[in-house]
């Protein structure tokens, strides 16, 4: 596979930023966090070695693990005055626009103002970040649902404990299913980072200005919620949900394929890659492992999704344009399978994807030659003029 990091001058004139983080051959469907396979990460480690890896660039060995592990377990939990910020949003506000103002709020509770600079402060907004997402995110959907707040337990692993605060019974003891947990572990791998897609490169944009790690988060979660970005998983439940039965199926790729109906199949094409995405092939087989353990292949969503997979990947238009389904296509009938409401699931993207912010903004704080600056355009207005007095406009 030589090639693959060859210095190439044309490439590089269109890149927007360097970074050492994430690797993507959208050519040859291959993803690299740090240099090794998203399929081997997905299958040989958990989350939190990940969340290591992307911000150490190697991967823990024992002791490193169980050191980090109890650092995030140190700050699992939030400043009790930030729960109360969720009472001021209505209950059936998206969980997104809350989201955003938590996490932009955390700028109140954990900056003090001066610039984010030095490794260990910058390392300290990271483990924070990572600590207390799980929290913030399963409090958006307890709010939502009016049932009370379900604090985090240390001694719980990282995909269990959120699992437990997002899904428990505080009346009721969570007995977790081991399958179950694996499935959100690896939901949380996949989409832990993504080279400079449009959340990403907005947390580094807000951040060469200097802004705080947590304000910079909230930028990207409100990027990150846009359909064509992370509110994919949500959409896609929705167009299911929309054509409804598989006699339809022909109707909606037929809308898809029209260009003047601004239509398209959630879940289908990527900006970057043109062939499989590597991640959606593993999301689709933990789709199946979720079905399984659930005995849910006879879901009719789930049903329909195939089917629309098989059309789709028949379909001249979609093979011609190089059109498959991408990691948002299964997230959201794992999630959906799960029990886990669709409007939370971009929310869980954002959970998974804020230690990929985090790092790249770490990785352009520490080095200011990866900053983006400040883009310029192509002005394409009308040449300068002179004001006319409004009686003669
Ligand atoms: C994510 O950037 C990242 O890394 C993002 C992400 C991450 O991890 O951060 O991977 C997460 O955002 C995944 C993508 C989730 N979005 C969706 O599933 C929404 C549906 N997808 C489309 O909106 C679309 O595919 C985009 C926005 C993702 C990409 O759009 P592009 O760049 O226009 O795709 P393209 O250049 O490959 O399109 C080629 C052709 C065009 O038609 P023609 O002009 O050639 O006739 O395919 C058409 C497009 O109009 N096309 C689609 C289509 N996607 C592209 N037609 C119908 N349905 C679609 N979904």
């Amino acid at each position: 596979q030589t090639g693959y990091f060859t210095y190439d001058p044309g490439f590089t004139s269109t890149a927007s930023c360097s970074s050492k983080i994430t690797f993507i051959d959208g050519d040859n469907g291959v993803l690299l966090y740090r240099g090794y396979p998203i399929e081997q990460l997905a299958e040989k480690c958990d989350f939190l070695e990940v969340c290591y890896l992307l911000l150490n660039g190697e991967l823990p060995n024992g002791a490193e693990m169980k050191e980090f592990v109890t650092t995030i377990s140190k700050h699992v939990m939030v400043h009790e005055q930030l729960t109360r910020f969720y009472s001021g949003f209505r209950r059936d506000a998206h969980p997104m626009a809350v989201l955003v103002g938590v996490v932009g709020a955390l700028s109140a509770f954990y900056h003090d103002g001066t610039d984010v600079t030095c490794r260990e402060d910058r390392y300290t907004a990271a483990i924070r970040l990572i600590a207390k997402m799980p929290n913030i995110v399963a409090m958006c959907h307890k709010y939502s649902t009016g049932m009370p707040f379900i604090y985090p337990k240390r001694k719980l692993g990282y995909a269990e404990n959120f699992m437990r605060m997002m899904m428990g019974d505080p009346c009721d003891e969570y007995i977790p299913n081991p399958i179950l947990i694996r499935a959100i572990d690896r939901i949380l791998i996949l989409h832990a980072d993504h080279e400079q897609n449009a959340s990403t490169s907005t947390v580094r944009l807000a951040g060469s200005s200097g802004a705080n790690p947590y304000a910079c988060v909230a930028a990207g979660i409100a990027c990150l919620w846009g359909a064509a970005h992370g509110g994919a998983n949500e959409a896609v439940l929705n167009m299911l949900e929309e054509i409804g039965d598989a006699s339809n199926i022909p109707e909606y790729v037929a809308k898809a394929k029209d260009k003047n109906d601004p239509f398209r199949l959630m879940g289908f094409g990527h900006r970057v890659y043109k062939n499989y995405d590597p991640r959606a092939k593993l999301m689709r087989q933990t789709c199946h492992e979720v079905l399984d353990e659930l005995n849910l292949h006879n879901d009719r969503t789930f049903k329909l999704a195939m089917e629309l997979e098989r059309i789709a990947l028949e379909d001249p238009y979609f093979v011609e344009r190089k059109l498959y389904p991408n990691v948002d296509f299964y997230s959201g009938i794992v999630l959906r399978a799960l029990g886990i409401p669709t409007e939370m699931f971009t929310a869980i993207f954002a959970l998974a994807r804020s230690v990929g912010w985090i790092a790249q903004w770490d990785e352009m704080i520490s080095d200011p030659e990866l900053k983006i600056g400040r883009p310029r355009q192509l002005y394409r207005g009308v040449p300068q003029r002179d004001v006319q007095p409004i009686s003669s406009r």
